[in-house]
Formats: structure tokens, C-alpha cells, sequence
């Protein structure tokens, strides 16, 4: 019978060590299992006399209950602990504010949102897409776009130039996105059919000009192009940008070397407080300059001027978003202000199609 005790007493502290709940399964199976010693006793009762029988069994059914409410209220303690132990972990402050995913906090630029709607429109007119480099030779940027050496237009446009090369050459930060036009009529036969969008850089700072801007280059060359094309095309793309049927827009004839006729286009605008809205004929702002490509250009690049023609303009993208989100002050685009991203940036999720709206 001590035998029994001492058993009992190993079960009992081997319990109360057990710090996890692995090692009390352990001593559960070493004590209650079916190879268990507890059970081996049972088993062993078969064994004795029948009048040993009945009081060894209740001494044993004791210990077995015993060693298994001891258990029982060990393994309660020990997960009550764990969950504490989580509570205390895991916490969270509910107080904290929501923060949104970044797909709801990030905004999409009003110039690249009006980039992408640009050539989503001039796509739909069956332009493609051209590009050219920032760093421009003095040629393409002037030279081949029948801007001669000292002409005055070469002082109009505010260059950055980049230092003298040893062979007198010099690059240029492009004043313009017509270079492109001198690139593209080098590298593809017509009809040509391009748009070209991008950055372009001139010395000059105030409230409608900044040292950095961006431009979208058109041009158009094939065997039977004139000014109604041009007309046409530029309404088509004013009508479909500021999606409405009353667009004013002013034609002004103008000069540019590479264009011959030329002319400049306004748009007409109202001001409401520090909002700009459009139409009407109250105040204009220089949206494009644009005109027949000078025969002058034609020859420079290749193509003869008896056979072909075209026309070509130049937009001011950050112009038309002024215009179109009510912007007032250019150089808040390039400030870098979280504040106006949020205010007149866009959602990451509003993609630009002509069929969804622009
Ligand atoms: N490149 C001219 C400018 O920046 C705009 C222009 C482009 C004019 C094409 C005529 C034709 O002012």
C-alpha cells in the first residue's frame, strides 16, 4: 500500500512540475495510458485473491482519480496562463486611427493624369507614339527645324545649353518636343501619324512657367494634308479633352520657323474666385502652337516637299490640366505639396478611357 502512495506522490509533483502542456500529456500517459502504471495495477488485480481484490481496487480507483483531477485543474491553469500570456502579447490599440491601403492613399499626378488622357484621345484619332531623348543635339533641337544659327528664335526659347564639345558641338536641354518630328521623319517612311509627349525645359519662372514643363508633340505628314486637317484634328481633340461642345478656341496667326503658315490657339476661360472655368470669351490662355511643316523641314530630313506635306503642333500639357482641374498657379504642380497631391490629384484606380470617361 505505501507503494501506492509514493506512486501516487511521483505522479502528483511530476504534475505540478509540468510548465507546458506537452510535458503534463506526458505524465498523463505514463500514469493513465493503457501502458500507464496506474493502469498496470488495475490490470494486475485479476491477480490477487478475490478478498484482496475489492480493497486493493478502491485504493487504486482512488489514486486514479486523484492523479487525473490533478491534471485536470493543472492543465486548466496552464492554458488560462498561455492565454494571458496572449492577451498581454497580441494587444491591440482600437483607439489607433484606420490607416488606408495604399492603393486608396496614393495619388496619380494631375499632369500624368493628363498625359494618359492626351494620348488616350489622339490614340482613338489613330496617332501612335513617338519619343525622344531630353538631352538634344543643337540639331535636331534647332538646326533641321530651319532654326539657323543666330536666329533670334534660338534666344526666344531660353536655352539650357550644356558646355562646348572639342569639335564646337553643343547639347541642349530640349526647348520643345519638336525634335522629335526631325527624328521620327528620319526613321519612318509616310504616312506618318505620331504623338509625342513629354518634358521640356527653358529658363523662365512665374505664375504660367516654370523651367520644366511638358509639351505633346503632333505631327502628321502624307501626300495630301492642309490646314482643314489640322483645324479639324485640334477642335476634335479640345472637344473630346475638356468634354464639352462649347470649347472656344481662338486660331492666331503666328510665326514659327519649322511651320509655314503658322498660328498659335488660345482657349477661352472664365475665372470664378480662383477657379478657372471654360468657354466663353472673357480670357484666353496660349494653349498650342501649330502649323504646316515648312518645306524648309521637309528637305532637311529627306522627304520632298513637292510630294508631301503635313502638319504639326505643340501643346502645353501643364496648360490644359491649369485649365481643365481649375488650377490656377503652374508652379504648385512642381512643388512637391502632399496637401495639393491630395486635393487635386487623382485616384490610383481611375484609369482614363474615352469609352469609360476621361
Ligand atoms: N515647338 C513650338 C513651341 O514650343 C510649338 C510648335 C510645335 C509650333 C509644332 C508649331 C508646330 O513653341
Amino acid at each position: 500500500m505505501s507503494e501506492l502512495l509514493t506512486l501516487e506522490q511521483e505522479f502528483l509533483s511530476a504534475i505540478e512540475a509540468a510548465n507546458d502542456l506537452p510535458t503534463l500529456d506526458e505524465v498523463r500517459v505514463s500514469a493513465l495510458g493503457k501502458k500507464g502504471k496506474i493502469s498496470a495495477l488495475m490490470q494486475g488485480l485479476g491477480k490477487l485473491a478475490p478478498e484482496d481484490r475489492k480493497t486493493h481496487g478502491q485504493a487504486i480507483n482512488a489514486v486514479k482519480q486523484s492523479v487525473a483531477g490533478a491534471i485536470e485543474e493543472r492543465k486548466t491553469r496552464l492554458e488560462r496562463d498561455a492565454l494571458n500570456i496572449r492577451l498581454q502579447t497580441e494587444r491591440e490599440d482600437v483607439t489607433l486611427p484606420v490607416r488606408g491601403a495604399p492603393v486608396n492613399q496614393g495619388r496619380i499626378h494631375p499632369i500624368s493624369q493628363v498625359w494618359e488622357e492626351i494620348t488616350e484621345i489622339f490614340a482613338d484619332l489613330g496617332f501612335a507614339m513617338a519619343e525622344g531623348p531630353h538631352i538634344e543635339t543643337d540639331e535636331n533641337n534647332f538646326t533641321k527645324l530651319n532654326i539657323p544659327a543666330e536666329h533670334p528664335a534660338r534666344q526666344e526659347h531660353d536655352t539650357f545649353y550644356f558646355n562646348e564639345k572639342e569639335d564646337g558641338s553643343r547639347r541642349v536641354l530640349r526647348t520643345h518636343t519638336s525634335p522629335v518630328q526631325i527624328r521620327t521623319m528620319e526613321q519612318e517612311k509616310p504616312p506618318i501619324r505620331i504623338i509625342a509627349p513629354g518634358r521640356v525645359y527653358r529658363c523662365d519662372s512665374d505664375q504660367t512657367h516654370t523651367p520644366m514643363f511638358h509639351q505633346v508633340e503632333g505631327l502628321v505628314i502624307d501626300k495630301e494634308t492642309h490646314m482643314g486637317h489640322l483645324k479639324w484634328v485640334l477642335e476634335e481633340f479640345c472637344k473630346a479633352f475638356f468634354e464639352v461642345d462649347d470649347v472656344t478656341m481662338r486660331f492666331r496667326a503666328s510665326h514659327f520657323p519649322f511651320t509655314e503658315p503658322s498660328a498659335e490657339v488660345d482657349i477661352g476661360y472664365s475665372k470664378k474666385g480662383d477657379e478657372l472655368l471654360i468657354g466663353g470669351d472673357e480670357n484666353w490662355l496660349e494653349i498650342l502652337g501649330c502649323g504646316m511643316v515648312h518645306p524648309n523641314v521637309l528637305t532637311n530630313v529627306g522627304l520632298d516637299p513637292e510630294v508631301y506635306q503635313g502638319f504639326a503642333f505643340g501643346m502645353g500639357i501643364d496648360r490644359l490640366a491649369m485649365l481643365k482641374y481649375g488650377m490656377p498657379d503652374l508652379r504648385a504642380f512642381f512643388a512637391g505639396d502632399m496637401r495639393w497631391l491630395k486635393h487635386y490629384g487623382f485616384s490610383v484606380l481611375n484609369t482614363p478611357t474615352i469609352a469609360g470617361g476621361l
